[in-house]
């Protein structure tokens, strides 16, 4: 792996004005390509879910990843060029999730990156799977530009993120445990709402009372912006133990109401800790649990309070997609990051690690 200005060709297409890039996401459950141009405009996005086929196991099972991605790896390639009207030899480069993930499911995307660049002529970019997740905020909104803040939450991942510049992230806290997508996921196999979780949920709260349930947020004495999610998964529990054990109703829409409550609340207030003591003019969110609603809501709502502009990525580029690893790409594309033909998976990749 490496980074560098020293390649011929490479310096050829940094002078270029436009940057066409294909893009290829395999880290979890959703096999997609896309074409994005200048970071900021998706001529074309597909994406491939295999949920459908992890639901009848209550989760993403791993080896099923890998063999499904394999599947449809070439056939979404191919469609994201045809929708956006290019053959291969019309793409600057070629850009892959390489960490973090499942490794078995970035392996498929990796290899498949390395042997269209090598065969195109193309160069290779491996981009960080949360720095796409970030970066599909710029995507919607052509105003956006560092520096500003980021609340990173995903099935997977829980971060509070300070972007100082395109590709420079300093992470202010994390999770300890559960990501917050997790603990959504998890809760709602509780309440027997099946795989994934965080829409389910969404759904079922609309029907239930936030209030009716107090459940803990969990503080980090250390890192006042650290998370932690397990203590809250565990409170549901064993409220759900409880209720059995004295014969009493569960009522499934409340617990739905009052977690999704408990956790969107701690995630707000260390987004408004964060706001408080960065005074950035800015402020985005990231990653599947960004779509939302509550805490889209509730976000926009601290922000405003606060005079900042408040940025969030529509639905299907909060979840998993290529078209944010295609405007990811860009950037480092500029700053001169190339990979080279040993580019692995990386599944614990560190967000900033080149
Ligand atoms: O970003 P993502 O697609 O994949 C990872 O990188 O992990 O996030 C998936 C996670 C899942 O845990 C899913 O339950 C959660 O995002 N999620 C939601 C919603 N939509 C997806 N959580 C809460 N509310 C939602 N509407
Ligand atoms: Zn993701």
């Amino acid at each position: 792996m490496r980074k560098g200005r020293d390649m011929e060709r490479n310096a050829e297409l940094e002078g270029k004005e436009d940057v066409t890039i294909l893009a290829i996401e395999s880290s979890c459950d959703e096999t997609a390509a896309a074409v994005v141009k200048n970071g900021r405009t998706v001529l074309s996005n597909v994406i491939s879910s295999q949920i459908e086929l992890h639901k009848l196991y209550g989760g993403v099972v791993p080896e099923i990843a890998s063999r499904k991605h394999i599947e449809k790896i070439n056939q979404v390639i191919e469609e994201a060029l045809s929708q956006a009207k290019m053959q291969l030899k019309d793409v600057d480069a070629v850009a892959v999730t390489y960490g973090p993930g499942l490794v078995g499911a970035l392996l498929v995307g990796v290899a498949e990156a390395k042997a269209i660049s090598y065969a195109a002529k193309k160069p290779l970019l491996g981009i960080h799977h949360i720095e796409g997740h970030i970066s599909a905020n710029y995507i919607e909104n052509p105003d956006l530009e560092p520096p500003f803040l980021c609340l990173v939450v995903s099935g997977g991942h829980t971060h509070l993120v300070k972007v100082n510049d395109y590709g420079v992230y300093e992470i202010l806290g994390r999770t300890r445990d559960d990501a917050a997508g997790e603990a959504f996921d998890k809760v709602a196999r509780a309440i027997g709402l099946g795989y994934p979780g965080g829409p389910k949920i969404e759904q079922l709260s609309k029907q239930g009372d936030p209030d009716a349930v107090v459940f803990p947020k969990a503080k980090v004495a250390d890192n006042p912006y650290d998370f932690s999610f397990s203590g809250v998964k565990s409170a549901v529990l064993n409220y759900i133990n409880g209720c059995r054990m004295k014969n009493e109703t569960i009522v499934a829409a409340d617990i739905a109401a009052s977690f999704q409550k408990a956790v969107t609340q701690v995630l707000i207030e260390h987004a408004g800790m964060a706001m408080e003591e960065f005074g950035l003019e800015r402020f985005a969110i990231a990653g599947g649990v960004a779509s939302n609603a509550t805490l889209r809501n509730g976000m926009k709502a601290a922000c405003e309070k606060k005079g900042i502009r408040f940025y969030h990525p529509s639905p299907v580029l909060c979840t998993d997609n290529a078209a944010m690893i295609g405007a990811a790409a860009y950037y480092e594309f500029k700053a001169g990051v190339r990979h080279g033909w040993d580019l692995n998976a990386v599944p614990n990749l560190k967000l900033g690690e080149r």
